[in-house]
């Protein structure tokens, strides 16, 4: 997990750098802030290295020329198209119950703010402190947000680590539906879907870069056996041709053109 990284502003924006420097370096991450004068394209392209970077919009990770950060105004308009019946993912949640939803990997948060469009209350659980810095920053700046302040108020989000939520949760309360959406290595997909993402992801690839750990990817296999303690119904998400999770089959399956929904059901607890 990246422990030290750089931060970049411009002179006006010092005091929201400082305020990250101690909101990371609360969360176990060392920020060096460095003043720039125009953090602008060019700017980027000759400072390649993965770093972090603070203006007008909010915080932002920036790579290679790039900067993304978990944009929720961006998705207002897939928000607006989207319905319950239009959403593979609203069938497999069973989101027309309005259900209570923990997303135990929340990465960009983009599924967890369809949900919580489409009705679920949801608990956002992610590890990553840069990440989950993003990811609160996207939150409040939603929160001022005419359309998405309604969305973001069903969304709570948690920094942990999901095994340990998942096990303290399990003492408890149960949940309507965990949902997990784990990493998956790219060459194990179909050629078809890495092309379709890399178009579409470029988001993607700074996430990528922000969190293999040692160059190992935590697959989230231990995380399906804790969901199945606190859901009644454990729904994840994977590439279209992909193992199942945890090697173990679901009791059902929505297929997509590039991802497809696993869904377990607690049949103890759905006949209650
Ligand atoms: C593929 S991304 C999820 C993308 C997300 N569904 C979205 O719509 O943006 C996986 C995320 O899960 C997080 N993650 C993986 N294992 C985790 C765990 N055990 N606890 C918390 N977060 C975890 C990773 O840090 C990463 O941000």
């Amino acid at each position: 997990m990246v422990s030290a990284i750089r931060l970049y502003a411009e002179s006006d924006d010092q005091e929201k750098a400082q305020h990250f420097e101690a909101v990371l370096s609360s969360r176990g991450v060392q920020v060096e802030i460095e003043t720039v004068e125009k953090l602008n394209a060019r700017f980027f392209r000759l400072n390649p290295e993965l770093a972090l970077c603070v203006d007008a919009d909010g915080l932002w990770l920036c790579a290679n020329g790039m900067k993304m950060q978990p944009d929720w105004q961006a998705e207002t308009g897939r928000l607006k198209r989207a319905s319950l019946k239009s959403e593979m993912i609203a069938r497999a949640c069973n989101l027309s119950e309005k259900p209570s939803l923990v997303d135990a990997t929340a990465g960009l948060g983009h599924d967890s703010l369809l949900m919580a469009h489409l009705g679920a209350q949801v608990t956002l659980v992610e590890r990553h402190p840069i990440l989950f810095t993003l990811l609160e920053d996207s939150h409040t700046r939603a929160q001022s947000d005419a359309f998405l302040s309604q969305v973001v108020s069903r969304i709570n989000l948690v920094f942990s680590d999901s095994a340990d939520y998942l096990k303290q949760q399990a003492e408890q309360q149960i949940v309507d539906v965990v949902y997990l959406d784990p990493m998956f290595p790219q060459r194990d997909q179909n050629q078809q879907a890495v092309k379709k993402q890399a178009q579409v992801k470029k988001q993607m690839q700074l996430l990528h870069m922000l969190l293999p750990e040692d160059g190992e990817m935590d697959l989230g296999d231990n995380l399906l056996e804790l969901a199945q303690k606190i859901g009644k119904r454990v729904v994840v998400k994977r590439p279209r041709l992909a193992v199942f999770l945890a090697g173990k089959e679901p009791n059902h399956q929505w297929q997509g053109d590039a991802c497809r929904f696993d869904a377990y059901f607690r049949h103890e607890l759905v006949a209650e």
